[in-house]
């Protein structure tokens, strides 16, 4: 593959050659020595369009492990202010003649449409409501550490389902590598016609994390909601915040993921998100990890003049 646009498209194999890949990355993270020279001469940018901590910081810290000259394009100052389109930016950093670039916008469709017009490769690294494809394979690797695999497992993804790219990729990774994936929230959020995409849809916690081995909690994704569905921080909670006593619908030995950004005391309470079954912090770690192979999956497609 040339590119990494989705989760959709990629092969079973792919995947796992992509998790296996990971592997051997966070071992090289775990060294005081972590630089490897795989992208040495490289020039990768990150142009991201819309807020973000951990995707942005690991795909920086990934390239540059790698030995690419990284840099993070700054679309609040950019030229964006001044009406260049989005495809206009992306030709004007295409004639500086990167390798890779790296690109979050929130229109859905946005990151593929580019693809086609530059020359280099280009990772989606979340575009709208569609896709985040690196944030599911951090999570299947982050599933498959704890668990020991992901055939068989009942992953339970609950809240903002609708509006949620991490949502949409996790569930085709996660359906493609064996997993039974639900989707648990109410009706606005996570709605019956989401079984199309070949998930149990449930819309009470306790039926839908009856049995769960991996609950996975999302933040309520106002800024795609349009005023629409927005139900108060306080009933959400109430009915579908994870707390101590709606874990204990879940598997006894039940984990719990968050993609980040929290947002405490709304989808998940403090005591389980820094709680000893949060597998939150790792998931960081493994973003790092899995961008690394990407990163190194690309490279070996990338052209050698
Ligand atoms: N999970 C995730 O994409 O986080 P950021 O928005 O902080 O990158």
């Amino acid at each position: 593959h040339r590119h990494l646009l989705g989760i959709e498209g990629l092969r079973r194999p792919d995947i796992e050659t992509l998790l296996d890949m990971a592997e051997d990355a966070i071992e090289v993270s775990r060294q005081v020595e972590k630089k490897r020279a795989t992208l040495r001469g490289r020039t990768q940018v990150n142009l991201f369009y819309e807020a973000s901590t951990r995707t942005q910081a690991s795909f920086e810290i990934a390239g540059k492990r790698l030995g690419a000259d990284v840099m993070n394009m700054s679309v609040a100052n950019s030229s964006e202010k001044k009406g260049e389109t989005l495809i206009d930016t992306a030709m004007t950093l295409n004639a500086m003649r990167p390798d890779i670039l790296v690109i979050r916008h929130a229109q859905a469709g946005a990151v593929h449409l580019l693809a086609r017009k530059v020359d280099c490769a280009v990772v989606n690294a979340g575009d709208g409501a569609h896709e985040h494809p690196t944030q599911a394979l951090l999570d299947a690797l982050t599933i498959r550490r704890h668990k020991g695999r992901i055939e068989g497992l009942t992953v339970a993804i609950c809240g903002d389902v609708l509006h949620s790219r991490v949502a949409r990729s996790n569930i085709m990774l996660l359906g493609a590598l064996g997993a039974r994936v639900r989707a648990v929230g109410p009706s606005t959020l996570a709605p019956d016609f989401l079984a199309r995409l070949g998930v149990d849809v449930f819309h009470d916690m306790r039926r839908g994390l009856d049995g769960a081995d991996i609950v996975m909690m999302l933040r309520l994704q106002r800024e795609r909601m349009n005023g629409a569905f927005v139900p108060s921080s306080r009933e959400y909670f109430h009915f579908f915040g994870l707390d101590e006593e709606k874990l204990r619908y879940a598997a006894p030995d039940a984990l719990v993921m968050h993609p980040g950004p929290m947002n405490r005391g709304v989808e998940i309470d403090s005591s389980v998100a820094d709680g000893a079954r949060s597998l939150i912090r790792d998931q960081v770690e493994m973003g790092v990890a899995v961008r690394m192979a990407v990163l190194e999956a690309l490279a070996q497609h990338l052209p050698n003049v």
